[in-house]
């Protein structure tokens, strides 16, 4: 297991999403920017963040929303120069919030100029930039590929959308028989390699924390194991500690034993992949639903295998939700979504809440899908600040909005439920300021599952540091239940929905209830 020194920063982080064309629009063309973050960044403090991820903010054509990057080294004009970021940072640090940029290191738009050269059929600079087959009609096999839109003879690997060519780390074995496989170490992967370093540096120098790494655990191919990959990202590392030590990596790669090793210091349960994190949220009877038919144990049973591969370490981090999947509104209503964040704020490893699920906002059914959205368009509508125009996201006319808000009469506002003490952004409130006055439940402290059954609730487990051991118990659903518990209670820290009694060694949880109690 690797070493990776963390960042002090990192034991009580609590990250907020922000999908920055959605976010807040300063100058009214519809489109979210860099000063309308900043004008709201007392709101995120206020909530209780400390640290934002933002979503890509680069210079592209927007095919994925800015995850085809067409310049690393530039800020989308959209978004405002490289000055405004900047400035983005320092009013950030100035609050005590760290900022994360999100790194697209595996691909770029087809747009990039270095893919423009690397399609030339003379050979220059970057032509090896790219994994190219050298004959087009051969397909390189395991992967999509981009084929007959150049004058270089050969297929282009692809990573995600047909417009996002993969950039060239090599192949962890590659096939002697195939001469176009090239290995990590060859001239073109190392200077892809040098090339992702210049850019990480780049920002770091102007002042961004760290980066969310897109789809990390997908750079070297023919990697099934992640072995070449888990190299490249501590060879990265290694840079990082000699140069921006600080610098935080968190990946998007669903598997911590691995990204751990590769020296990231938090990695993310995805809604893809052995998770089972829909298990939770997202799935036909999710277990946070009042229903009470979900099942939590699948999903235990990974969180446990992940935590004990990564030697205890918990840095795991479980999304309130993000641009990729939806709203968790889509799901849970009222009380569940409170309680869902009493459970995704007492988990180890850094919470992350997506722009507006503080507010409970819902997923808006039935758009078109934009800038290569799709079934995830719905998820990245327009923040809601207040009852103004456009629900002061913007005051553009309401058809130049980047995505039309939900159109309901009764939808959430920020404003709205500052006013309502009962809310759920009052909740989330609450339970970040009782979270970071808790080091039990904070990032680093361990995490031991004592109540975990197939198809039955309530789910309870124990935070610990030191001396200190809260027990989590939370019942979802709309019928009482109760479990064997043997834990002395010595103060109830946050306790919602009626209440909890623990005698005889029995625990009886009312419906719709959540509590953290202290015990001895
Ligand atoms: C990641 C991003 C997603 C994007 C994809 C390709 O999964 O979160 O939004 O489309 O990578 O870059
Ligand atoms: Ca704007």
């Amino acid at each position: 297991m690797s070493g990776t020194r963390q960042p002090k920063w990192l034991d009580d982080a609590i990250f907020y999403e922000i999908y920055p064309q959605s976010f807040c629009d300063s100058n009214g063309d519809g489109i979210g920017d860099f000063n309308g973050i900043i004008s709201k960044l007392d709101y995120i403090k206020e909530l209780g963040c400390n640290a934002i991820w933002m979503n890509p903010c680069f210079e592209s054509p927007f095919g994925d929303a800015g995850y085809d990057v067409s310049d690393f080294y530039q800020a989308a004009p959209r978004y405002g120069t490289n000055e405004d970021l900047k400035r983005l940072f320092e009013e950030a640090h100035k609050r005590g919030i760290h900022v994360l940029l999100d790194l697209v290191a595996g691909h770029t738009s087809t747009k990039h100029k270095w893919f423009i050269e690397s399609m030339k059929a003379e050979k220059n600079e970057y032509t090896d930039r790219y994994i190219w087959t050298d004959c087009v009609w051969e397909e390189p096999e395991g992967y999509a590929s981009l084929r007959g839109i150049s004058d270089r003879d050969g297929s282009c690997v692809v990573n995600f959308f047909s417009h996002q060519p993969a950039l060239n780390y090599g192949f962890y074995k590659p096939d002697s028989s195939k001469k176009w496989q090239q290995s990590m170490d060859d001239e073109g992967p190392q200077a892809t390699l040098a090339e992702l370093k210049n850019i990480m540096s780049f920002w770091l120098s102007m002042g961004c924390d760290g980066f969310r790494v897109d789809m990390a655990g997908s750079l070297v191919k023919l990697d099934e194991d992640g072995k070449g990959t888990i190299k490249l990202w501590q060879n990265i590392r290694a840079f990082l500690d000699a140069t921006y030590p600080e610098a935080v990596l968190i990946s998007e790669w669903g598997e911590p034993d691995k990204s751990l090793e590769g020296g990231f210091h938090m990695d993310f349960l995805l809604h893809f992949g052995p998770s089972h994190y829909n298990d939770l949220f997202r799935c036909e009877e999710p277990f946070f639903s009042n229903r009470g038919k979900g099942d939590a144990s699948a999903f235990v049973q990974k969180y446990v295998e992940n935590y004990q591969k990564t030697n205890g370490k918990g840095l795991i981090c479980i999304p309130s939700g993000n641009h990729d999947m939806d709203r968790l509104a889509r799901s849970l209503q009222g009380d569940n979504l409170k309680i869902a964040f009493a459970f995704l704020l007492s988990m180890p490893g850094a919470p992350f809440i997506y722009y507006g699920d503080e507010i409970g906002m819902r997923f808006v059914e039935n758009l078109t899908s934009v800038e290569g959205g799709y079934s995830r368009t719905g998820s990245r509508s327009p923040m809601q600040w207040d009852s103004s125009t456009n629900a002061g996201f913007s005051s553009a006319p309401k058809d130049k909005l980047y995505i039309p808000q939900d159109a309901s009469a009764d939808r959430p506002t920020v404003e709205a439920q500052q006013k309502d003490p009962k809310s759920l952004y009052h909740e989330v409130q609450k339970l970040i300021q009782i979270r970071q006055a808790h080091p039990a439940l904070q990032n680093k402290g361990k995490i031991e599952f004592v109540y975990v059954k197939e198809h039955a609730y309530p789910l309870a487990y124990v935070r610990s540091v030191g001396d200190e051991r809260v027990l989590v118990i939370a019942n979802p659903s709309d019928h009482a239940c109760s479990f064997p518990c043997e834990f002395l209670p010595q103060e109830i820290i946050y306790a919602f929905g009626g209440e909890i009694q623990i005698a005889n060694g029995i625990a009886n949880m009312p419906a719709l209830s959540v509590a953290w109690i202290s015990i001895g």
